[in-house]
């Protein structure tokens, strides 16, 4: 049994190219949006569960300065650092980086976060680390989203690696597992975590805590399709 992303992360930048190539740009274009809507000076910025950086390096290549980022899978940095990027090996639930950005963002990665209590605290850390006025923007997929995908077979397969991902699980709990072959070893890996979906209310109560104010949320598909919603705090 590997770590999640242990493998994965050798190949996420291909399958995400593969399967996904305009995610990140979209994400870039959702940045651009909130930023003129809310008027944002962006001066700094953290990207949480930055894994391996494709996002961040659009943002650097776009001009944005001062991006680090944070995430808590070893594997997936070693391919952040390889782009130069400044990232660190941090826990989004209880991280203290001693220093504030005027933009934080999180996408593709609050399935992650399993426990209410958990949410809370990620939300809290997020306030203590954005400038007073600052701005966290994140995406996440939603509960039904979740229950749909349970019993869902997935197979994908590069010229260095395949798998397939299988999904079991129960109401919005999924339990992955992640069978991947390294097609020129021949070696086996399996991968296996959970993914959580959780509704705009989940996030928003989450948020009672901290000194994060909504200010926008929806659940048009302005990056993915099909039950995922952005949402946007400012800290107040
Ligand atoms: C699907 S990847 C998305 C990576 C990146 N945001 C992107 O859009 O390409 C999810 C990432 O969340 C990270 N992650 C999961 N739980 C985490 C936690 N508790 N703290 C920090 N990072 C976490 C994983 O290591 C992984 O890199």
């Amino acid at each position: 049994m590997s770590k999640a992303y242990e493998i994965f992360s050798k190949f996420y930048d291909k399958y995400i190219m593969d399967t996904a190539p305009e995610m990140h740009k979209d994400y870039l274009k959702l940045i651009k949006l909130m930023q003129e809507k809310f008027n944002m000076e962006i001066g700094s910025m953290l990207d949480i569960s930055c894994g391996t950086g494709i996002l961040m390096k659009l943002l650097i290549e776009k001009g944005y300065s001062n991006v680090e980022g944070i995430d808590n899978s070893s594997e997936m940095l070693e391919q952040a650092l390889s782009k130069g990027l400044k990232v660190a090996n941090a826990d989004m639930r209880n991280f203290d980086l001693g220093k504030r950005y005027d933009l934080i963002i999180s996408f593709d990665s609050f399935g992650h976060v399993l426990h209410d209590e958990d949410m809370s605290n990620i939300l809290i850390n997020i306030a203590a680390h954005l400038n007073d006025g600052g701005i966290f923007i994140c995406d996440g997929g939603t509960r039904a989203k979740a229950n749909r995908m349970i019993g869902q077979t997935f197979n994908y397969g590069s010229d260095a690696y395949s798998f397939r991902w299988e999904n079991s699980g129960q109401g919005s709990r999924v339990n992955v597992a992640l069978n991947i072959l390294e097609k020129t070893t021949g070696e086996k890996f399996t991968e296996e975590f959970q993914l959580q979906g959780h509704d705009i209310e989940d996030i928003v109560m989450a948020a009672k805590g901290s000194d994060l104010r909504l200010i926008y949320a929806t659940m048009e598909p302005l990056v993915k399709k099909n039950g995922s919603f952005i949402i946007c705090f400012q800290k107040s």
